[in-house]
């Protein structure tokens, strides 16, 4: 059986990475979440104290401070995913905190980070068999993947979601603020200059605005499946 690679691309909170942890699962593939890499680096420059109260990013020191930021994922079989660290730490809860999400678009357009960053995805994804999320897979990072998906769902659907993912992290963010952030961050993630968040010519769409998790697997497994058959 051949190892293909399947990138997915969509907005902010679109459920990429519960269907992408889903098909890398079924077929046995390495899973690698690309938002979480931009989400280390964007931690590691709040606790340097690279961003100020304002949001505003010391772009020099970032820079300067890049060779010191080392990414691995790292399997645990206790969530049965793997993890991102950073300089060998596990960081995989700290990312996911609101703080990071308010800051990581500004660190996600420094053409720095992004060179740094999608040189480190080809890697891993270049050998096939994986499932990779993110923003530019489908046009930058593995423009030659077998299959490509671009998922996208109303900002109604998708606040709903990021917010009952924070409750259950026990995190009392207002709805609306988290609304907020996801428009901001489609926003800046559209229009940024380098590698903006597009759709790729030849990838699937997928609005899951009213799909289920399994009607959605389904279809993708469907498709993953035509390409593995052909
Ligand atoms: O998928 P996510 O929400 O965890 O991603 C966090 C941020 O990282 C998102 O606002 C945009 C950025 N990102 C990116 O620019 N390119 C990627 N391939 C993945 C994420």
């Amino acid at each position: 059986m051949k190892r293909i690679s399947i990138a997915i691309d969509g907005l902010s909170a679109s459920g990429k990475s519960t269907l992408a942890q889903g098909l890398a699962k079924a077929l046995n593939y390495l899973y690698i979440d690309t938002g979480a890499m931009y989400r280390a680096v964007t931690l590691f420059a709040l606790r340097e104290k690279l961003i100020d109260h304002d949001g505003s990013l010391d772009e020099p020191a970032m820079r300067e401070a890049l060779s010191r930021v080392y990414l691995t994922f790292r399997f645990n079989p206790g969530s049965g995913r793997s993890e991102i660290c950073l300089n060998s730490r596990n960081v995989e809860k700290e990312i996911r905190s609101h703080e990071v999400s308010r800051h990581v678009s500004v660190i996600a357009k420094m053409p720095e980070v992004r060179d740094k960053l999608v040189l480190a995805q080809r890697r891993m994804g270049e050998v096939g068999g994986v499932v990779m999320d993110g923003r530019d897979i489908g046009t930058v990072v593995l423009p030659d993947a077998e299959v490509k998906f671009y998922m996208t769902a109303s900002i109604e659907a998708r606040g709903q979601r990021r917010h009952a993912e924070l409750v259950r992290r026990g995190r009392t963010v207002p709805l609306e603020e988290v609304v907020a952030n996801l428009q901001e961050r489609d926003r800046i993630d559209s229009t940024r200059e380098h590698s903006p968040l597009m759709q790729a010519e030849d990838a699937i769409v997928i609005d899951n605005s009213d799909l289920s998790i399994e009607q959605q697997f389904d279809h993708m497994m469907a498709c993953v499946q035509q390409v593995l058959d052909a």
